[in-house]
């Protein structure tokens, strides 16, 4: 059994993979902060188990509701520290109260948007925040790390697919320069202090728990209230959706290759390799909920990248990343979910 520090462990990402590496025997300490980035109480959820729904749903203030939630889902194999990866403190007292055998770094602040008009604040949570876990990973030993970049530090790249040869020099988004800045500290402390690894560049991820503020998980909630839906732009835009699945099959390939192998450092693409524009997300939607989107047309926003296209070959030979999910299958999957969800 090893144990993993996951910050961002209740987020849409980190609690799938939290699971996973549960179901796998290992011990799990979830730090979060639960930030206001989106609903606190969905991010309860996201860890919640059935054991712990009425002793929670008691409690009104958020304070004492994930007080109740951490004792209540403290065990052998799961441990929930509801902590900001910017309180220099808290990260020590953690790191301290036991052996960590490797990190995976999730906690952010995500998106594009978000990052321009709070351009300080990203630069706080994604690029200091980051500095300090690394600071505490050498204070304390730990010298393994898996981190989650961003398919956005490609910016307007014309080359497809985007392959991690190719320059990343020209963020268009805020919250793309603290991504990159993410794997450049990543390259510095493994140069300096031999903390291995892995920047993972995920791309558009999607799924079961799914961001609410992420264009499938909104674009669903509007059509099925029969809402307008803002499209922007003419639906040419493409991305690379990547199921989350998958995307927890390439977080364990990694760490498990940073933890076999000495002196690493490796960025890796994690995508599906497949383009779908934004015409046709919305048309396997439409299929799945079984409604009709009403569009709103809008301009392009600023910082949207026009597409995004991964090549996945370093990932196949490096870590034997296999994505296995199509778009189809995970937006059915996807809906199923959303469907069944009581709120
Ligand atoms: N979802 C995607 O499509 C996608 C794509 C590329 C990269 N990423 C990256 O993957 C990671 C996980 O993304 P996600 O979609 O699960 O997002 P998420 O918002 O669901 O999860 C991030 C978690 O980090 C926590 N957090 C935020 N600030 C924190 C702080 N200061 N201290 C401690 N915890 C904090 C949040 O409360 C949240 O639970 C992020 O780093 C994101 O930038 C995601």
């Amino acid at each position: 059994m090893s144990t993993y520090l996951v910050t961002g462990g209740a987020g849409f990402i980190g609690s799938h993979l939290g699971e996973s590496l549960m179901a796998s025997g290992h011990r799990v300490i979830c730090l979060d902060s639960f930030s206001d980035s989106y609903d606190y109480r969905v991010k309860m959820r996201n860890v919640q188990q059935d054991s712990c729904r009425d002793s929670v749903a008691a409690i009104t203030g958020k304070k004492e509701a994930l007080a109740e939630l951490s004792r209540c889902l403290e065990s052998e194999r799961y441990r929930l520290e509801t902590v900001d990866i910017r309180d220099r403190a808290a990260l020590e007292r953690i790191f301290q109260s036991e052996p960590i055998d490797a990190v995976v770094h999730l906690a952010a602040l995500p998106g594009v948007r978000a990052s321009i008009e709070q351009p300080l604040l990203f630069d706080d949570v994604n690029v200091r925040g980051t500095l300090l876990l690394l600071e505490t990973m050498k204070k304390y030993g730990v010298r393994k790390w898996v981190c989650a970049s961003s398919s956005s530090v490609y910016g307007n790249n014309k080359r497809i697919p985007f392959s991690e040869n190719d320059s990343v020099d020209s963020p268009i988004s805020l919250y793309a320069a603290t991504k990159k800045s993410c794997e450049l500290m990543g390259y510095t402390y493994h140069h300096l202090y031999g903390i291995d690894g892995m920047m993972l560049r995920f791309f558009t991820v999607y799924g079961e728990r799914q961001r609410p503020d992420l264009a499938i998980h909104k674009f669903a909630k509007l059509i099925d209230q029969g809402s307008e839906v803002p499209f922007y732009g003419d639906g040419s835009t493409k991305r690379d959706y990547t199921y989350i699945g998958d995307i927890v099959g390439g977080i364990r390939g990694a760490l498990e290759y940073a933890e076999n192998n000495e002196s690493v450092y490796e960025v890796l693409n994690l995508g599906n390799s497949r383009m779908v524009s934004l015409g046709e997300m919305v048309e396997c939607l439409e299929k799945e909920l079984g409604k009709k989107a009403i569009l709103r047309k809008l301009p392009a926003q600023p910082g949207d990248m026009t597409m995004t296209f991964a090549d996945i070959g370093k990932a196949r030979r490096l870590i034997g990343y296999e994505p296995r999910t199509s778009f189809e299958d995970g937006i059915r999957n996807f809906a199923r979910w959303h469907g069944g969800r009581t709120s």
